[in-house]
């Protein structure tokens, strides 16, 4: 598996930037509309999809990010053509030519992404096996894939451990069956549903998560011909079938890219439409911008967020599954908390080392403190458990300028924002990451009004 910085050269390379350096003159708003297409976390888990189908399929609103370059080029190694629209963000995707691929050619692909581990079920009803590398992602914790492997386990499906990763077969087929999950995982969720859609008989799945991606794959699954139910408590039923046709589907947009360019707005003290964005999706991160004194207006075709003009409210935040404030939230919010005069809060009960970002921060001279308390109204799993996974932000405070390093996607963007708002010239590297998961940032920015120059 590739490291994190060599995923970051690559994709650095991929948004055009032949160094992954940026130097940022602050202290500008950024002002302006931008757009926002597709969600990361749907595009990617519906281009594996489209694997389930006898028939091409075609996806819409597709951002131009590197991790939905990364899966097309898992998929082209397992046999599926791919027709690419970039500008219209457009994928046209035919799986008839499926085919294994071997471990090597996987791993050439799939970076530091998790999504290959979500190719086991259509690649086990398409072609009786799969091979799945060890997998990356952002270091945000230790990121198992326990709940995934019990899942298919559950199905039916034999998992072999080899030295760079499992092998799964299923010599009698996948069969439906009951899964609860310990924790209401996206990604084991998504997991259950991509398997259960073919698997002989009936699947019930408790404690699922329900977030707006997972109900758009939802969507995507019963347009190629599944039977999925959703109950309020949390269960999914999935009645299996034999045949899948292929989908025709736009994406819903990317409600964290949007989150993170509406808690810009409050950092730089700016005002940035963000076009594509919607409030259903949106809602809980509305109230939490509210509180924090920020001003939001909700058009037809997206949301203008603003700096209030006046000074910030120091906001308690503690993150949750949907429809609670998403973990992939917190990040960008938190530079702006460090502008609110008195103690903000944030409790991350998603994963349990997500504030490395914050040392950056401080070095620019916030002020925020890090427990292993659960700061929050709920216990969590990572109380009293050594992990530090509350946060304390006291402001507001001057941020100056100072040579900071990405460390991975929600916090990468959280730097470009401190760079943003502090005082002076600051030096972010290792900024390839971001472009996994925000299309176009440069851009975006240029047209925002930041002042910032690339390193050759
Ligand atoms: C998805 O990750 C997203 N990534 C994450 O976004 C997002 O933060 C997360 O869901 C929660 O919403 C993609 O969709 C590609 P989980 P996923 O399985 O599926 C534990 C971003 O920045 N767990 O819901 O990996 C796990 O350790 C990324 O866009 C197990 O213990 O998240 C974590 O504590 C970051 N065993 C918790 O569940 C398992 O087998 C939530 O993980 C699986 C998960």
């Amino acid at each position: 598996m590739t490291s994190l910085n060599q995923d970051a050269a690559r994709a650095a390379k991929f948004v055009g930037l032949s160094a992954d350096t940026i130097t940022f003159h602050g202290g500008q708003p950024l002002d302006g509309r931008i757009e926002v297409r597709g969600a990361k976390n749907f595009v990617t888990k519906a281009m594996v999809a489209s694997l389930l189908g006898e028939t091409p399929s075609v996806l819409r609103n597709v951002p131009d990010i590197s991790d939905v370059r990364v899966v097309g080029g898992l998929l082209d190694v397992h046999g599926v053509k791919i027709e690419r629209d970039v500008e219209g963000g457009v994928l046209h995707l035919d799986p008839s030519a499926v085919k294994s691929a071997h471990m090597a050619e996987i791993n050439a692909h799939a970076g530091s992404s998790r999504i290959p581990i979500l190719f086991c079920g259509p690649l086990l009803h398409q072609l009786g096996e799969a091979f799945i590398p060890d997998l990356g992602g952002c270091r945000i914790g230790d990121r198992p894939i326990d709940f995934h492997l019990s899942a298919l386990r559950s199905f039916g499906a034999v998992v072999d451990k080899l030295p760079e990763g499992i092998r799964l077969t299923a010599p009698d087929g996948l069969r439906g069956t009951k899964i609860h999950l310990d924790y209401p995982s996206v990604g084991a969720t998504e997991q259950v549903l991509l398997t259960a859609v073919r698997a002989q008989g009936a699947t019930e799945l408790t404690n699922a998560a329900t977030e707006p991606e997972i109900m758009d794959l939802i969507n995507v699954l019963q347009k190629m011909g599944a039977v999925i139910s959703v109950d309020a408590d949390r269960v999914i039923r999935i009645e299996g079938v034999d045949r899948l046709e292929g989908y025709d589907h736009r994406s819903l947009f990317d409600r964290n890219e949007a989150a993170s360019w509406a808690a810009a707005a409050l950092a730089t003290r700016g005002d940035i439409f963000v076009g594509g964005a919607r409030q259903p999706e949106m809602l809980t991160f509305l109230n939490v911008f509210r509180k924090a004194g920020g001003i939001f207006e909700v058009a037809d075709d997206g949301i203008r967020f603003r700096h209030p003009g006046c000074d910030l409210k120091p906001v308690v935040i503690e993150t949750d599954v949907h429809p609670g404030f998403m973990t992939d939230w917190q990040q960008p919010l938190v530079v702006a908390l460090t502008q609110a005069p008195g103690v903000s809060i944030v409790h991350e009960t998603v994963y349990e080392q997500r504030f490395g970002f914050t040392d950056a921060l401080v070095k620019m001279g916030a002020t925020i403190e890090l427990h292993r308390e659960c700061l929050g109204g709920q216990k969590c799993r990572f109380g009293q458990r050594n992990f530090i996974h509350s946060a304390v932000i006291s402001g507001p405070t001057q941020m100056h300028g100072a040579d900071i390093e990405v460390p991975d996607l929600r916090g990468g963007f959280s730097h470009l924002i401190a760079a943003l708002m502090a005082d002076g010239v600051s030096r972010v590297s290792n900024v390839g990451i971001i472009a996994r998961g925000y299309e176009n940032f440069l851009q975006k920015l240029k047209t925002l009004g930041a002042d910032f120059t690339v390193e050759s």
